[in-house]
């Protein structure tokens, strides 16, 4: 019987996590797999587990208010020890770029277990952009003996790096199999969401709706205050659309956010959604503003144009595409291209063609039939 360890702490790793767990768990009695949670994330992570049913098996609860690199590093490889020690895991699986996989995947190293790393060889090739994110997943690359990518371009990255083909394998991206087990869950005959109920109630019917996230911590400071600029301008110039905007809970957003844009009528500032509530309302969105990795892999395959405010992406497949363009956090450029796009219907046509070249669905298949064939 093959011992597995899944490790995550964060909303974004535990939706594209989430799928795994489930897939191993469906294989019976060949895989004992177990979940550990850091909790560098607490709400928005717990929200997660909610809804697609996951009880961690260890929980480090480690999420402190406004937490800095150094602390939660440490923390998170101390924390992992005995977790380890006890779980004696042939695999250890982490995923993506915080600081919880740049961790653990050093604690796991340390324990001599094989190491698997779940959405490998993302790469912008500048250390600062996203910061710390590149320069996470380069080590937990470094330190992984399995590198599941996404897509051709990731496998690149690590063919470059000298990394074995053998050892990587192209999966698909595991955000496509949330999705998709998110779709199928919400469209149940019972399933029930209060918060799709409470966002669709927000939500005006005749207006245009512009979904917005943000969170990365280059964008602190400065950067967000200029965010909020420009989309007082849009909110302001253009009143037949509506903003929302889910407030991400790091006190470093909440705070220009709610200062800079709590006073506008087509503002609607409101926590983080659940999964599926927030999937109800891209797929409701006309247009989509944000930092995030992950929305920039969901919303193109439903179809919905999205303006990037980074300078620098590791996720150049869409932006190749069309679909996805970088406005970075220049208060001109983002009004632009909102413009643009609210103001003529062949520019939005252009932009909102479906496509997804981030997965379909079978990420999660992939990497499990592989580990089985070992
Ligand atoms: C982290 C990751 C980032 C990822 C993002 C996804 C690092 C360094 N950053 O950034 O790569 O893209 O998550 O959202 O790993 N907080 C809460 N409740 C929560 C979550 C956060 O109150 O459920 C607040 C806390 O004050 C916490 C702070 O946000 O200390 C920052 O959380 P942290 O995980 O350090 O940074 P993020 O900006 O969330
Ligand atoms: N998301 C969510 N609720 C929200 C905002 C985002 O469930 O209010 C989901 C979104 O669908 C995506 C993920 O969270 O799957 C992205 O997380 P985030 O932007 O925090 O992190 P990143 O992907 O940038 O690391």
């Amino acid at each position: 019987m093959v011992s597995n360890l899944i490790i995550f702490g964060t909303r974004p790793e535990a939706i594209k996590m989430a799928p795994l767990v489930k897939a191993f768990q469906a294989q019976g009695d060949s895989f004992v797999t177990k979940v550990c949670i850091t909790a560098q994330h607490r709400e928005m992570l717990d929200q997660v587990l909610e809804f697609f049913e996951i009880t961690p098996d260890y929980d480090l609860d480690l999420m402190k208010p406004n937490q800095n690199l150094y602390t939660l590093t440490a923390d998170i490889i101390t924390g992992l020890k005995p977790v380890l020690e006890d779980c004696k895991p042939d695999y250890v699986y982490v995923h993506g770029d915080t600081t919880t996989t740049m961790a653990s995947s050093i604690a796991a190293f340390y324990s001599g277990a094989k190491v698997c790393h779940v959405e490998a060889g993302l790469r912008t090739f500048n250390k600062r952009s996203p910061f710390p994110e590149e320069v996470n997943r380069s080590i937990a690359g470094s330190v992984c003996d399995y590198h599941f990518a996404p897509t051709q371009i990731s496998e690149a990255n690590l063919l470059n790096e000298n990394i074995d083909k053998s050892k990587i394998l192209v999966t698909g991206n595991t955000v496509i199999d949330a999705l998709d087990f998110s779709v199928n869950k919400v469209n149940t005959e019972n399933f029930r969401d209060a918060e799709i109920e409470g966002v669709s109630s927000m939500v005006d019917a005749n207006k245009e709706i512009i979904l917005v996230t943000g969170h990365r911590r280059e964008n602190h400071g400065a950067g967000f205050i200029r965010i909020c600029n420009a989309l007082k301008t849009i909110a302001k110039t253009h009143p037949t659309a509506q903003i929302i905007y889910p407030v991400h809970l790091n006190p470093n957003v909440q705070k220009p956010v709610y200062d800079l844009l709590s006073d506008l009528d087509n503002v609607k500032l409101i926590k983080p959604l659940s999964y599926p509530a927030f999937v109800w309302l891209m797929e409701k969105s006309h247009l989509i503003i944000t930092d995030s990795g992950g929305v920039q892999e969901e919303a193109p395959s439903l179809g919905k144009p999205v303006l990037v405010m980074r300078d620098t992406t590791e996720r150049p497949e869409a932006v190749e595409a069309g679909t996805v363009k970088l406005v970075g956090t220049d208060e001109e450029k983002i009004v632009s291209e909102a413009n643009r796009l609210l103001n003529s219907a062949d520019a939005y046509q252009q932009m909102s063609k479906l496509h997804n070249p981030y997965g379909d669905g079978k990420a999660c298949d992939r990497i499990v039939n592989f580990i089985k064939n070992l």
